[in-house]
Formats: C-alpha cells, sequence, structure tokens
C-alpha cells in the first residue's frame, strides 16, 4: 500500500480487531520504529524504551497474560511494548511528569504510519502488567504503559464479542466538541 497524507490517515486510523497471522515484514517495523524515533519530546529526552516482541516464544509468553476481553490479539504477529520512566523525562517541580505524554505522542505518530503502511496498530492497557514485565524482561522501575498489538488486516471474527464486532464496522462515537473544547475561557464550549 502507498503512503497516505496525514489527513487521511488520521480519519482512516481504527482500533480495529480483526487481524491476521501473517508476519509484518522488517521494513515495515523500521518505518514504525521510524515514526517513534523522530516524535517530538521534552527536552529530546525520548524517554520511551520499546520491546519490538515477534518471535514466537515471547510472542505466546505476552499473550498469556491477556484477559479474555482482549483475546483478539491472539493472532497478532507483533506486539510493540511500550516502556518509561518519569526521571527519563522533563519532572517540573509542579509535579508536571512529561514522560507517558511523550511516549504518547510517539506512539500517536506511530499509529498514523502504520495506518499509512496499511498495518493495522491498536495499543491497549488491558493486560496483567506485571506478569508481562517480567516475561519481558523490564526492571522493576519502569512503567509498562502500553502494548501495541499490530497486525495486517485478518477476516476471522470469531475472537470478537459482540460489541467488540459492531465497532469494528463503525467508530466509538466521540464527545460533541462543545463538551470538551472550549471558546478563549473553561467551560465556554465551543
Ligand atoms: C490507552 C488505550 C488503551 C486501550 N485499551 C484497549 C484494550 O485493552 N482493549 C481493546 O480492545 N481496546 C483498547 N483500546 C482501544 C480503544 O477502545 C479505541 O481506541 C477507542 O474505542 C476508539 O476507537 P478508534 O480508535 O477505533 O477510533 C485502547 C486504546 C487506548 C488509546
Amino acid at each position: 500500500m502507498g503512503k497516505m497524507s496525514v489527513d487521511l490517515a488520521i480519519s482512516a486510523r481504527r482500533a480495529r480487531r480483526v487481524l491476521s497471522e501473517e508476519p509484518i515484514g522488517s521494513s515495515i517495523v523500521d518505518g514504525l520504529i521510524e515514526a517513534m524515533r523522530l516524535s517530538p519530546s521534552c527536552y529530546n529526552n525520548q524517554p520511551w524504551n520499546v520491546i519490538v516482541v515477534r518471535s514466537p516464544d515471547a510472542l505466546e509468553a505476552v499473550k498469556a497474560n491477556l484477559p479474555r476481553g482482549n483475546s483478539w490479539a491472539l493472532s497478532s504477529p507483533l506486539v510493540l511494548a511500550i516502556i518509561s520512566k518519569a526521571p527519563d523525562d522533563c519532572q517540573l517541580s509542579d509535579g508536571r511528569d512529561y514522560n507517558l505524554f511523550d511516549c504518547g505522542i510517539a506512539v500517536g505518530e506511530m499509529l498514523l504510519q502504520a495506518t499509512s503502511l496499511g498495518i493495522i496498530a491498536h495499543p491497549i492497557a488491558g493486560y496483567d502488567p506485571i506478569a508481562t514485565k517480567k516475561v519481558l524482561g523490564v526492571p522493576e522501575e519502569y512503567t509498562l504503559i502500553t502494548l501495541v498489538i499490530c497486525g495486517h488486516p485478518g477476516s476471522d471474527t470469531s475472537m470478537l464479542s459482540e460489541k467488540q464486532l459492531e465497532q469494528e464496522g463503525q467508530r466509538p462515537a466521540r464527545k460533541p466538541v462543545g463538551q470538551n473544547f472550549h471558546e478563549d475561557l473553561w467551560g465556554s464550549g465551543f
């Protein structure tokens, strides 16, 4: 698949759950990594650590720690584990720790890159964080922020709940703009 414009990638990106088991080629993996490498961060701290999980053994160990609601992820050939700790990024005196923010930007850019390359990339929070950190050898002081479940689009919908099946076809609704965007003043609506 060719490259997309950014506005097309933004509208085409979806947290899809029907993945093929087909391996993802290394040039695509390199493209995902490059999107994260080039993303902005406070003081250029680049607080993300990423484990590219793609060997059969490592994938199996990670997948063993998913809840039933994320069974759709079992067919994935590539999982990106995003790991960080607050001291690796700006920590301002009023409590602003920027590591999660900067990892979020990097993942966001990578999701668009994946979309542009025709790959589903779906971040999840639903996994056993302690067990998953352990199988990946992540030191205790780090936070495993998300697993990004990747795959080529698939066709087997048997792992999806009814709700997930519905969401597959239709993007979950967003809040109306006036609810959380404001014009000039908090609470003014937009
Ligand atoms: C931090 C984060 C955690 C998520 N965790 C899960 C998850 O555990 N399981 C799942 O099926 N989807 C998960 N999602 C996907 C969201 O449900 C999805 O992005 C949202 O419903 C909007 O749908 P869309 O991305 O297709 O527009 C997660 C998304 C994010 C950003």
